[in-house]
């Protein structure tokens, strides 16, 4: 595996591939990310990786200096796994070299939802960093997990929107034996809090047997699952079941026969914030 840190090492190393498939992180690698790899590997050929932790997609008060930075141990990972080709780890510089003027804005009914509500700006930092990366590595496809799914969609939308010759292939969410969805973060949970953490996917499960079992009215079943996490000593932002077609509320709040559904959470436990979801076919 190569390993490069600028836009010109790595167009020098891709030079003539028109199969690139890319997988875009922010390193602190784990077996969820290692998946994406897996499939990026399945899909195209080369595959790049890219290792870049966005300063523009973190709020003010988050987590942007603690974040972890792992290189050593992510290239090492890499390397054992021998499906990525090239890893793209630029600096900030290398990055955004200009004062950063220019920005991508997804629509407000998709960008201002959900995350967008509760992390401002997160989603013109990720489709900023996104379109960029694409640019430098020109993608045939690209390998995103579903575990960010709103992320997920809002690429999928701003390539569409762009006509970016980008694919977008999803992956599922890579869980833990227990439940838990993988993530950077989870490693900055306590040893009780890890315990607690996979309550958030239990409860997900549950409402998508509630909605599969027939039961129609959403705010009550999202208020339950409110109420339990935050029994369990969580702080929630949001539980929230939407159509998987532009994460909008089902009308009238209820399930409608057919229509495919996702519930989505985020909720902070102790410092930690974490995110799931769970896709749900209603009958
Ligand atoms: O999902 C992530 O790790 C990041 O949001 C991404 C897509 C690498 C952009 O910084």
């Amino acid at each position: 595996m190569k390993v490069v840190h600028t836009v010109e090492e790595l167009r020098d190393q891709l030079r003539g591939q028109n199969r690139t498939a890319f997988v875009p992180t922010m390193g602190n690698l784990h077996d969820g990310h290692l998946a994406l790899m897996k499939m990026a590997h399945q899909y195209g050929d080369p595959v790049v990786a890219s290792i870049f932790v966005n300063r523009l997609q973190f709020g003010p008060n988050e987590d942007f200096d603690k974040y972890p930075r792992t290189l050593e141990q992510d290239i090492d990972k890499l390397q054992r796994q021998n499906h990525v080709y090239v890893l793209f780890a630029p600096n900030e510089r290398e990055l955004y070299p200009e004062p950063q003027n220019y920005r991508v804005n997804p629509p407000h009914d998709l960008g201002d939802i959900l995350e967008g509500e509760f992390r401002p700006g997160f989603f013109v930092g990720v489709s900023t960093v996104v379109l960029k990366l694409f640019s430098c590595v020109q993608p045939k496809v690209a390998v995103f997990g579903k575990k960010d799914y709103q992320q997920l969609m809002i690429v999928r939308n701003m390539c569409r929107q762009f006509a970016l010759p980008t694919e977008i292939v999803p992956h599922e969410t890579v869980r833990e034996t227990d439940g838990l969805a993988m993530s950077s973060r989870n490693r900055y949970l306590n040893e009780a809090e890890r315990q607690e953490a996979p309550r958030m996917a239990r409860l997900l499960n549950r409402v998508r047997e509630r909605i599969r079992g027939g039961e129609h009215d959403l705010a009550g079943i999202e208020h339950d699952a409110q109420r339990e996490l935050a029994a369990a000593g969580w702080q929630v932002d949001y539980i929230s079941v939407r159509r998987q077609r532009d994460l909008k509320a089902p009308d009238a709040g209820q399930v409608q026969a057919g229509e495919p559904l996702v519930v989505l959470a985020a909720a902070r436990l102790g410092a930690t914030r974490l995110i799931d979801n769970l896709e749900i076919q209603s009958s």
